[in-house]
């Protein structure tokens, strides 16, 4: 992603599933004072800074908000930065870990990031690694959604084709049983999964312009086209996204304006680390 502006302005789906998540699966009462908490994928960090952070108890340790791309970590700092919180960029799949995060976090959060990620094998195994033990990890991050439909649709059209690739898709999109694969994943890491559930989501844009900027905000084909095909591209997308059940665009009080309206299934995951392993 390469767009945090855009992106800050045009998160609204992804706030209210984050929020959503948090009103019903954040319990901080067993936490102890200085407790470390690092959020993977942190992004433009304006869901880390408004929303998780106030909800967390005002005696934690160090509160670290992670990004594997320099753009979105360095927008972060400069629009969100205040003094208890530091960005850092860490890329979640990566063999290697840096070794200030092994054993260094006793909460994990990770917001709308995990879709995607390819490696998920190695991301639970760095996350296990990261967390000390006894520390637990909050997650969400899309199951399945129609945009990947719309992905694989537009990959038979010669002119989108060049741009299309497998590793856009989410890795659970279209599994059956998601959540017994991911669970499968993320014991064989170590963790004790508390939950690990699909929840479905239904979410209404105020209208197409706001569909659309929320589309190209988070889009990985848009930013390898020429930047003269890009309306196209949206104009296509839409078509595509008309054609599919999982998306409504209608035309509700027979004004000017469509609503959009899309439903998709969303990964909830709690899961600790155990006290003692082996
Ligand atoms: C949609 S944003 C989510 C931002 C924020 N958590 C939220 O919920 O609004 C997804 C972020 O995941 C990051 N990301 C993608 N792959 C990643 C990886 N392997 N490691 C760390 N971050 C990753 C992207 O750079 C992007 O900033």
């Amino acid at each position: 992603m390469d767009k945090p502006d855009l992106y800050s302005k045009y998160s609204d789906l992804q706030r209210s599933d984050n929020l959503f998540v948090l009103d019903n699966y954040l319990d901080v009462s067993g936490w102890k004072a200085e407790d470390a908490v690092l959020d993977v994928g942190s992004g433009d960090g304006k869901f880390l800074i408004e929303n998780l952070y106030p909800r967390l108890p005002e005696n934690i340790g160090k509160l670290v908000g992670s990004d594997c791309s320099e753009i979105m970590v360095n927008f972060a700092k400069e629009r969100y930065s205040v003094d208890e919180v530091e960005f850092a960029q860490l890329d979640i799949s990566s063999q290697e870990l840096p070794p200030n995060f092994e054993n260094g976090f006793d909460h994990i959060f990770s917001f709308y990031t995990l879709h995607w990620v390819r490696e998920q094998r190695q991301t639970y195994d760095n996350m296990y690694k990261i967390l000390k033990p006894g520390g637990d990890m909050l997650l969400t991050f899309l199951a399945s959604n129609g945009i990947y439909d719309i992905y694989l649709n537009m990959a038979k059209n010669k002119r989108w084709k060049p741009y299309s690739k497998k590793e856009y898709i989410a890795p659970f999109h279209g599994m059956k049983n998601p959540e017994k694969q991911l669970e499968k994943l993320l014991k064989k890491s170590g963790f004790k999964c508390n939950v690990c559930k699909v929840e479905n989501r239904l979410f209404a844009f105020r209208n197409l312009d706001s569909f659309r900027k929320s589309v190209i905000a988070v889009n990985p084909i848009i930013p390898n086209l020429p930047p003269e095909d890009v309306s196209d591209y949206m104009d296509d997308y839409v078509k595509e996204a008309r054609g599919l059940t999982k998306i409504t665009i209608e035309n509700m009080n027979n004004n000017a304006e469509e609503s959009v309206s899309v439903d998709y299934k969303l990964f909830v995951v709690h899961a600790t680390k155990p006290e003692t392993v082996g």
